[in-house]
């Protein structure tokens, strides 16, 4: 299976280092119910502003067949080519408000984190993810009667990943694409805003 582990100055971790968001994902082995409760554990067990813990989630597995159907219709049509092979799609919400309805600012960044920290459970556990903005949020909303205190950010597809092949030929293509990222010195600042920190 294609592996594209990052390229460090030091060391992470290897869940760091090798996890990536493959496309091409085997519809045919589906991610038992044991793995999905640890992954969502640990979304679960994120640290949050105040603890508000802001962050939902709709999940549906392909062997609830409509239900699976329903959450690849969120997914915007380019997506959906390689979603659809995703045994798990799950919708990431996050409520704008606390249990006492005061504003609750941070909510996007703490949503983040636990994807974050559900996606590193995933790669322990041998799963891949690939996340997607591009979804019809306007659908989702009305489709699974999301409230207005709460926002759709993102949705994405858990499996194991399968090779190339399953992906229409731009999408195999694209899978081969090096992982790139700008260099520490490009966000790591020092004494002023735009200061490079040398390393
Ligand atoms: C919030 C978010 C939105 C994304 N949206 C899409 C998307 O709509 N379609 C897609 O194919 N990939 C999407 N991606 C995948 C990114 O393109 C990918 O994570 C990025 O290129 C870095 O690659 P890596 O995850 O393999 O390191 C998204 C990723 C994130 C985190």
């Amino acid at each position: 299976m294609l592996k594209k582990p990052a390229e460090t100055m030091r060391d992470v971790h290897p869940l760091i280092r090798d996890r990536w968001s493959p496309r091409a994902m085997d519809a045919s082995k589906p991610v038992s119910k044991d793995d999905l409760i640890s992954v969502l554990e640990a979304a679960r067990w994120t640290a949050s502003s105040n603890n508000v813990q802001p962050w939902r989630f709709i999940v549906a597995t392909a062997d609830r067949p409509e239900a699976h159907a329903k959450a690849l219709e969120g997914f915007n049509v380019r997506n959906q080519r390689w979603a659809k092979n995703a045994p798990v799609l799950i919708i990431v919400l996050a409520r704008k408000v606390t249990d006492d309805g005061a504003a609750n600012g941070p909510a996007h960044y703490d949503t983040g984190a636990a994807v974050a920290q559900l996606v590193i459970q995933a790669t322990a556990l041998g799963l891949s993810v690939h996340q997607a903005g591009g979804i019809d949020k306007d659908k989702i909303r009305t489709s699974y009667n999301v409230p207005d205190d709460t926002d759709i950010l993102v949705a994405f597809g858990l499996g194991y990943q399968a090779d190339a092949s399953v992906l229409p030929d731009d999408l195999a293509e694209r899978e081969k694409t090096p992982r790139a990222r700008k260099s520490l010195s490009d966000i790591v600042f020092n004494d002023t805003y735009g200061e490079k920190m040398m390393f």
